[in-house]
């Protein structure tokens, strides 16, 4: 009799370990890569590269790494929405040079994409044309 419940035992320890896998594997963390160089150009592709991890590939908020950040990205297609219908381009300018206007981006979860840009090309002229691309998606994107 005593035999059975071997068994039963080592079942039950068994399933205990693997749902404290499982929960293991389901919190999230976000490990920080330096970016990679592209050659792209276009706003699109550029945000599908460098934004769509966090924002979503329709930039609503929910990119893969949203649930691990401390402040959600919130959805980019309602920026000109919540600024009276106006596209708040000096704000988005200054979010992705990490100037004030959104709170303090040093210490947010939000990378700092001029400064990565710039240190990606020696060519001022690139760098800048791929800010200015993200800037022209980003307000293409806007719901009406
Ligand atoms: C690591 C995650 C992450 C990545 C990658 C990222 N963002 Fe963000 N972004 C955030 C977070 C978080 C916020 C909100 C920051 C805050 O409110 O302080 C934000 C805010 C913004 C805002 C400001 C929205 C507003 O309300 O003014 C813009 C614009 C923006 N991101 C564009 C981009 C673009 C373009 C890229 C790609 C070049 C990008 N983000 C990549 C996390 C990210």
């Amino acid at each position: 009799m005593k035999r059975h419940f071997v068994p039963v035992y080592l079942i039950l320890a068994l399933a205990t370990g693997l749902s404290c896998l499982a929960a293991f594997a389901q919190e999230k963390t976000i490990t920080k890569v330096p970016a990679k160089p592209t050659t792209a150009t276009s706003g699109k592709e550029l945000f599908r590269q460098y934004c769509a991890v966090c924002h979503g590939q329709d930039a609503k908020g929910a990119g893969p790494a949203a649930a691990a950040l401390k402040k959600s990205p919130g959805d980019l297609t309602q920026l000109s929405r919540k600024n009276n219908g106006k596209f708040p381009e000096q704000r988005v300018l200054a979010t992705f040079k990490g100037e004030g206007g959104v709170t303090a981006h040093g210490s947010a979860d939000m990378p700092i994409w001029g400064t990565i840009f710039t240190s990606m090309s020696s060519n001022l002229n690139e760098s800048q044309g791929r800010i200015y691309a993200l800037l022209n998606y980003v307000e293409e994107i806007q719901a009406k």
